[in-house]
């Protein structure tokens, strides 16, 4: 039996935390006498990385850091990076260089890169060389040293890289945490993991797997549910293999159903799920249990049995089929959504054609897409791929036009039922419109008061335009 790995009431993990913290705060309380100095964090990539930069926030805001939405102004700005495609890292190259003057106008400033691109020797090799300007460097596995990192940075003006993988990563408990939204709370669950689908650059970045002990997890449940919060999405990179193997035998069903028992007025999400570990009980579970939004994302890559095995995938079509007829059997309002990579290595046109009628029969409320992107170190980046990128972009289009149909098909059947759904935010429109997003993450604008968002309201569908939907809200029934 494998023994969990987070440290919760490790005292020297706390210790030191607490007193490189205090060491940081000296510093910047003796630089900035007189205001507190302001701290800029972009975040890149997926929901997990945007939890752990709500930790890097709280940490900055126990240093004395206030937060400011612009680099021309910070004292200290940070780049929590993604490698997943090759695009994310050249987004992060060009905004890193783009740093270089402003900080040769603000020579204090301290500019800091982590996350996952920085887990790779040959970026953070690359930043080193030719990044100069870049003080402080650190991988995924240092989250909790962050303390003591910038504690070194700034006391010794010099610049500090923390790359390495450790031999047991620890699981970063007792962090403070700032979080982005009042009402919309990210759980991580666990870290890393072990499939290792051969396109997939995640568990060379990210090390193996690791679950949070159930208690660490439902500790932190319980403070978000008290906090007043209406949603808790659990994450980590395959959710389902929560627990797996451990001695409490607390796998993610049953974590489920004892974050669902905690009492209080929110809903529970969860991504991502992997379908070789998604099972029949799970669904059951999602079904019997009322906080569990009647969502799934589960994402299929590929519709064609030759090419899921040429990525690692370890089922077949047929199967996942057989799992979505599952879900829909024990939860008929589910709404499902999926990941789709397009032209990976060696798929011939025939080939896509599968994944294009998977989509069909499946018919997902909203699908994210991707090129192949071969990444350095992965088993798929050293496979022939023949088929030129223009082609690939001719076959993504074609795949958008059959979702774009079935979206319009399955907005015009919302028309005219009503809908309960968190208020997110203002419309991106700027309309004078509100957004919420359904129990099945399908958004709706409505007209509304600025002061619903947060809260739950009922709206009905008005109108359908592709996979815009507008309606109104319900007489007397907002909560
Ligand atoms: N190329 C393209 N898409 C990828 N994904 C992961 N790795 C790659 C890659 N090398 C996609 C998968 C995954 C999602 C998070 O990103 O679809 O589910
Ligand atoms: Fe990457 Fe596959 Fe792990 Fe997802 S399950 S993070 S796609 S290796």
């Amino acid at each position: 039996m494998k023994e969990r790995l987070n440290l919760p009431a490790d005292a020297a993990q706390a210790r030191m935390q607490t007193e490189y913290t205090e060491g940081v705060r000296q510093i910047l309380s003796a630089q900035y006498p007189d205001a507190a100095p302001k701290a800029f964090v972009h975040t890149y990539g997926c929901q997990g990385n945007v939890a752990d930069s709500e930790r890097i926030k709280g940490m900055l805001s126990a240093f004395g850091y206030d937060f400011t939405d612009s680099p021309e102004d910070a004292d200290f700005v940070l780049f929590n990076t993604c490698a997943i495609r090759a695009h994310a890292e050249d987004r992060v190259f060009g905004n890193v260089g783009a740093l270089k003057p402003l900080k040769e106008k603000r020579r204090h400033m301290i500019v800091a890169l982590c996350g996952c691109m920085m887990q790779q020797a040959h970026v953070s090799e690359k930043i080193k060389q030719s990044y100069p300007f870049v003080n402080l460097v650190f991988g995924t596995f240092a989250l909790q040293k962050f303390p003591a990192l910038l504690y070194r940075a700034l006391s010794t003006g010099r610049r500090v890289f923390e790359v390495g993988e450790p031999d047991a990563p620890e699981i970063p408990e007792g962090l403070p945490v700032l979080r982005d939204s009042a009402f919309k709370a990210w759980l991580p669950i666990m870290y890393g993991c072990n499939n290792f689908c051969t396109y997939c650059v995640v568990p060379y970045v990210r090390g193996r797997e690791r679950s949070r002990s159930p208690e660490a997890v439902l500790a932190e449940a319980r403070e978000i549910a008290a906090s007043g919060a209406k949603e808790i999405t659990l994450l980590g990179q395959n959710v389902n293999s929560y627990g797996k193997g451990s001695a409490d035998g607390v796998d993610f069903p049953e974590l489920l159903r004892r974050i669902n028992g905690i009492p209080g007025d929110f809903r529970i999400r969860f991504m991502t799920s992997h379908p070789k570990d998604c099972t029949k009980e799970l669904l059951d579970v999602m079904a019997s249990c009322e906080k569990v939004a009647r969502h799934l994302h589960l994402p299929v890559q590929s519709g064609n049995d030759r090419v899921l095995r040429a990525m690692n995938r370890r089922y077949t079509r047929e199967q996942y089929l057989e799992l979505v007829r599952y879900a829909r059997k024990v939860m008929p309002d589910i709404s499902l959504t999926t990941d789709i990579i397009v032209g990976f290595p060696g798929e011939t046109y025939g080939e896509f054609l599968d994944t294009l009628s998977l989509i069909r029969e499946v018919r997902y409320s909203s699908l994210f897409n991707f090129i192949f992107s071969p990444r350095k170190g992965t088993r798929a980046a050293q496979l022939e791929d023949p088929v030129p990128h223009e082609e690939k972009a001719k076959w993504l289009a074609e795949l958008l036009r059959a979702q774009d149909e079935i979206a319009r098909e399955r907005s015009q059947a919302m028309v005219g039922k009503v809908y309960r759904v968190l208020v997110e935010n203002e419309a991106k429109e700027k309309n004078g419109l509100l957004t919420g997003r359904t129990d099945g993450n399908v958004n709706i604008d409505f007209p509304g008061p600025v002061s619903l968002i947060g809260e739950r309201a009922d709206v009905r569908v008005t109108k359908a335009l592709n996979w815009i939907l507008t309606g109104e809200l319900t007489d007397g029934q907002t909560i």
